[in-house]
């Protein structure tokens, strides 16, 4: 059988998980793909520190550069967050020819049209789908599930950390603070967690999903963002008390702007008043849930774990997938490119 080999640069939290996920059910997915994945080495920054997951020794490396080197590495997987460090890996890695699988929904923001015009220039892929919404394959819904539909609205909780905070000061009266400590604590958090608690996590993901449905890009500057920190116990008591549920929503709405004339659309993030009785009200804790409106389907929902490490790896495990069969096959044709097919698009301001 044919083997990939995949170079991890990041084995926290995300990388720890995939690699953990490749131990479990590896010999599943080969048997599914007809092709064996198989983890040659992972670049961290501590070889010392302990990890929840047990990499053994002899793959670990502080030398990422050197795993992209590695010419007997095919696929790289960029887990260790943030834009600087992280966009000189991709970049780098796309030089050599190889792949990139990723989860860093801020990288995206920042650099995402510079990245995947690199991928393409240099006869690679850039896949993503861990970036958003934890476990929920949301980015195949989009790019895939709903290829045939005009997007005219997206409701998402789309931050595990806030959905978590959110839902604990309701359903148990907890303190901000201790629950945010417990996000961290159970991995859900950022490794700087106010992007999280001031909504811009929220907005990366939105920002993703808004330009890979309307195919232009949304730039970060153009998203109106509000985070949680300032809701209190109060508020949502006071909230509950008329019906409502407080939660952090990304949400993209398409506007027409006359015939023949392309769509506009507005892209924000804010805590909003669900009524009790809908839908999204009832999704609590680290869950995500995003509800796509499509011109032809009507209103769908997706639902899952949105962080924390078996429910991205397992977003990662199927971009690796993904990537394996790409090799495989010797195409790249399964998987459509972030190309923008809107060029006159535009985001209002709210
Ligand atoms: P994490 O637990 O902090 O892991 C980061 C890893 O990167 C660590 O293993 C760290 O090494 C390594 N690292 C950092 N800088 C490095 C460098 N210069 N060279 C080599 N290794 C380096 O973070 P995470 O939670 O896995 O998040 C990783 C990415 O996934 C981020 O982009 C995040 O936004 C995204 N994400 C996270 C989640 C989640 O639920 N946690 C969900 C979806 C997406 P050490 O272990 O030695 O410190
Ligand atoms: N910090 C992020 C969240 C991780 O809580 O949703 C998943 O993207």
């Amino acid at each position: 059988m044919q083997q990939v080999n995949i170079g991890i640069i990041g084995g926290g939290t995300v990388g720890g998980g995939v690699y953990k996920g490749l131990q479990v059910n590896g010999a599943l997915m080969a048997s599914r793909l007809g092709v064996q994945l198989r983890v040659a080495k992972v670049a961290v920054r501590d070889l010392k520190k302990g990890r929840a997951v047990n990499i053994p020794p002899a793959l670990l490396t502080t030398d990422w550069q050197s795993v992209i080197d590695d010419p007997s590495i095919h696929l790289i997987g960029e887990f260790i967050g943030g834009t600087t460090t992280a966009r000189t890996v991709v970049l780098n890695a796309f030089k050599k020819g190889k792949s990139v699988i990723t989860a860093n929904k801020a990288l995206l923001s920042a650099h995402g049209e510079e990245l995947f015009a690199a991928a393409a220039k240099y006869g690679t892929n850039l896949y993503y789908e861990a970036s958003v919404a934890g476990g929920i394959p949301i980015i195949k819904v989009l790019r895939e599930g709903l290829i045939g539909n005009r997007i005219t609205r997206i409701y998402g909780i789309v931050n595990g950390t806030c959905n978590y905070i959110l839902s604990r000061m309701k359903l148990e009266g907890a303190d901000f603070g201790e629950v945010l400590a417990d996000a961290q604590r159970l991995g859900y958090a950022e490794a700087e967690p106010s992007l999280d608690i001031d909504g811009h996590d929220a907005a990366h993901k939105t920002g993703i999903l808004a330009s890979l449905a309307h195919g232009f890009w949304v730039k970060p500057k153009d998203i109106y963002v509000a985070g949680i920190t300032a809701i209190s116990k109060l508020d949502i008591q006071f909230a509950g008390q008329l019906g409502y549920t407080i939660k952090l929503l990304g949400i993209v709405k398409k506007f027409e702007s006359g015939k023949g004339k392309s769509a506009k659309i507005q892209v924000s993030v804010y805590p909003a008043l669900l009524p009790n009785s809908h839908v999204l009200a009832s999704v609590n804790g680290v869950f995500n849930a995003i509800l796509v409106r499509g011109d032809v389907v009507g209103d769908t929902l997706y639902y899952g774990r949105g962080a924390g490490q078996d429910a991205t790896a397992s977003a990662a495990l199927s971009d690796f997938a993904d990537a394996a069969l790409d090799l495989k096959c010797g195409t790249k044709s399964r998987i459509l490119p972030f190309t923008p097919h809107e060029q006159d698009g535009a985001v209002l301001p709210i």
